[in-house]
């Protein structure tokens, strides 16, 4: 049998207010098989978001994991160093966040980010860099890929920023993406999965 991809164990992260202690997420424990897709449901402030950040190293100021494990391709994440957890970060594991805004720099073009993220990670050069970045814009549905590369994230739609941000996820072939936004669902529905990401959102992950 071989390993889970994701397997979190027990995790605990909690939040200190003034004197009190206060419980975000409370022994959650899951596997994510590769070619898999899981989805966490629950309340709001149930402690989703939290969960999930807790993995990358992306916990608010006062958010700290209490205790746990979470092994992806025999790493802890939780115990990895710093630089290490950014290795795997948008690389290996990619995150779609709730927050749009959160995850394209208002200042810089979809060109600029995309390239600068495969380079960053080292995943390639240049020019193949811009080609990877269109395909991953087209990937989405957005139209004139070439042209709104050229684009500020405040100069497109709403919903293109939405498929800007998924194709900011994505662009990097990750082995793991995590959606914590709800209208990815909405336009994963909309945009019929099988033609936007073949495969059902699964065949732009790496194997
Ligand atoms: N920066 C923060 N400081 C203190 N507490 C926080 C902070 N961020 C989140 N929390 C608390 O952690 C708990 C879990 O929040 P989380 O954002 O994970 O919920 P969620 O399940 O993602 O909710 P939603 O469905 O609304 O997105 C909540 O009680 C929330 O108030
Ligand atoms: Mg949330």
């Amino acid at each position: 049998m071989t390993a889970p991809l994701l397997d979190v164990r027990d995790l605990r992260v909690s939040f200190q207010q003034g004197k009190n202690l206060l419980r975000a997420v409370d022994g959650l424990t899951y596997t994510v098989d590769a070619g898999q897709a899981l989805a966490i449901v629950g309340e709001s402030g149930s402690g989703k978001t939290m969960g999930v950040r807790a993995l990358l190293g992306l916990l608010p100021p006062g958010g700290k994991v209490e205790s746990g494990q979470a092994w992806f391709g025999g790493t802890d994440l939780l115990a990895a160093r710093p630089e290490q957890v950014r290795r795997v970060r948008g690389r290996e594991v990619a995150m779609v966040f709730q927050n749009a805004m959160q995850a394209l720099n208002p200042t810089v073009t979809l060109q600029r980010q995309l390239t600068e993220h495969l380079r960053w990670h080292r995943i390639c050069g240049r020019s193949e860099a811009v080609e990877r970045a269109a395909q991953a814009l087209a990937d989405v549905g957005i139209p004139e890929p070439r042209r709104r590369l050229r684009m500020y994230p405040f100069q497109l739609s709403g919903g293109m920023r939405q498929r800007a941000m998924i194709a900011m996820a994505m662009v990097t072939r990750p082995r793991l993406l995590i959606a914590d936004e709800p209208t990815w669902v909405l336009l994963a529905g909309r945009l019929s999965l099988p033609t936007a990401l073949p495969g059902g959102g699964r065949a732009g992950l790496r194997p």
